[in-house]
């Protein structure tokens, strides 16, 4: 029973090509799947707050955790065109680096994809509960935020966080076709809100506005990108879409890519729009929705109406990626034997992993009602980082064991790349505060013990040993 047993490439291949799930998607179907996930709470949120610690700098910020998102994602291609499973960079790292690093990969995964749906959805409750009040609708105060989240305020629980994760849940249960339609036509209205704040936005920018350009310096940059690298997050969703891609060489590189490189041409230009308009001070107090701030500071209020609307399908949009990956990797890890039967059972008339899918999205929707949002980011950012280390650490090992490995899409220069990945992410790792640093220590000892107490004797691997 070592640490270090792998699995065979080829037997995984064989496995997946039984496996029941339907394969319809296509190289546009992943690249909205990734900007779905990816344009979110990170752009329509977490922008005030960084604009407050990095002032105009913010853009300098998206860029260097774009740079850490690049860099992993080109290793995240390579393995996603090499090895099409069910799972992500779980599955890949299976067969590269072995069982106990796959296990610890997909235990910073759930930490990454299950707290992101609890953290979107509550910068989603966020714009729903200005929206509606627009309308003179209130939810009860105590309803309306997780405990402790609104400082003098008594909160117990973020009910519109927890109704729409349940309503995510009901569609990814029932079906990826009707998730694909819906998702597609919710990020076509996302980008459409996110041009039309760009173009309206951009004759209001005072130049002024940007100086001093670094007010807190590059310290305030760096750690700043460390909080912001959460917008980027969702582009290696589309690598869990593996066994339900046409063609998944060619189709899963391109999405991934196309993704990510629209995302950060958008994001730049839109904070450097956003603290044109707005001098950074003026988001203190004010950080739940810069954007459409910048836009009622420009005094366009029916611009800034259309965009809430815009932000809310965004951030559902990414809460439907973000649970679609999720239950994905645990259907790999269950299939494998690491996690209970239950989460690899297809349902036999949606063809979907219908149990897995409402006992993960009822804990999202848990976290999401009792848990701030900058804790969860935080949480998720540092899960995340993690396993983008680990996962450029295999594309370097890969490269030496198995160099015949037939590869559809190969990461330019081995090993400088996945380098480049391991130093940028590292060094936002390091940007993160001790209270994460921590919690996430704790999270991976849970995992461990789950690990030596389950999944170690109910591996797969023990029947082919
Ligand atoms: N990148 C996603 C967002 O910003 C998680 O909402």
């Amino acid at each position: 029973m070592s640490l270090w047993r792998k699995k065979d490439i080829g037997t995984m291949m064989e496995g997946a090509k039984q496996g029941n799930l339907s394969k319809d998607l296509g190289a546009l179907d992943l690249t909205m799947l990734g900007i779905g996930a990816i344009i979110g709470t990170g752009i329509f949120v977490l922008t005030g707050t960084g604009a407050l610690t990095a002032g105009p700098g913010l853009i300098f910020s998206f860029i260097i955790a774009a740079m850490a998102c690049f860099f992993s994602a080109l290793s995240y291609a390579e393995f996603a065109s090499t090895v099409p499973i069910s799972g992500s960079v779980y599955t890949y790292t299976y067969a590269t680096l072995g069982e106990l690093v796959a296990w610890i990969i997909g235990w910073d995964l759930i930490l990454e994809y299950l707290l992101a749906v609890s953290a979107v959805s509550v910068g989603w409750s966020g714009y729903f509960q200005s929206l509606i009040g627009g309308l003179g609708i209130h939810v009860p105060k105590s309803l309306s935020a997780a405990p402790g989240a609104i400082p003098g305020a008594t909160t117990y629980f973020n009910l519109p966080a927890f109704l729409i994760v349940v309503v995510i849940t009901l569609l990814l249960s029932i079906g990826v076709k009707q998730s694909k339609r819906v998702n597609n036509i919710m990020v076509f209205v996302k980008l459409a809100v996110v041009l039309l704040f760009i173009f309206v936005g951009f004759s209001y920018v005072k130049p002024a506005n940007w100086h001093p350009f670094l007010p807190f310096g590059f310290s305030g940059v760096f750690s700043t990108a460390a909080l912001v690298f959460f917008a980027f997050i969702g582009f290696d969703a589309v690598a869990s879409a593996a066994e339900e891609t046409k063609n998944p060489n060619k189709n899963l590189p391109r999405g991934i890519l196309f993704s990510l490189l629209i995302c950060t041409l958008l994001y730049v230009v839109v904070s450097g729009i956003m603290t044109g308009i707005v001098p950074y001070k003026q988001f203190k107090g004010n950080v739940d929705h810069p954007i459409s701030l910048a836009i009622q500071v420009a005094g366009i209020d029916w611009v800034a109406g259309i965009i809430d609307l815009g932000a809310i399908l965004g951030m559902t949009t990414v809460m439907l990626v973000m649970l679609y990956g999720q239950t994905r990797i645990m259907f790999a890890m269950s299939r494998d034997g690491l996690m209970p039967k239950g989460f690899s059972e297809v349902h036999p008339k949606f063809r979907t992993p219908f149990k897995a899918t409402w006992f993960l999205g009822i804990i999202a929707a848990l976290m999401a009602s009792f848990l701030p949002l900058q804790e969860l980011a935080e949480l998720v950012n540092i899960g995340t980082l993690s396993a983008f280390v680990l996962i450029s650490v295999a594309v370097i090992v890969l490269r030496y064991t198995k160099p015949d490995l037939k590869r559809a899409f190969r990461c330019p220069a081995v090993p400088i790349i996945p380098g480049l990945a391991i130093l940028f992410c590292g060094f936002l790792i390091s940007q993160l505060g001790s209270a994460t640093w921590l919690r996430f220590g704790i999270w991976l000892l849970i995992g461990l013990i789950i690990y030596f107490l389950y999944s170690r004797k109910h591996s797969r691997l023990n029947d082919e040993s």
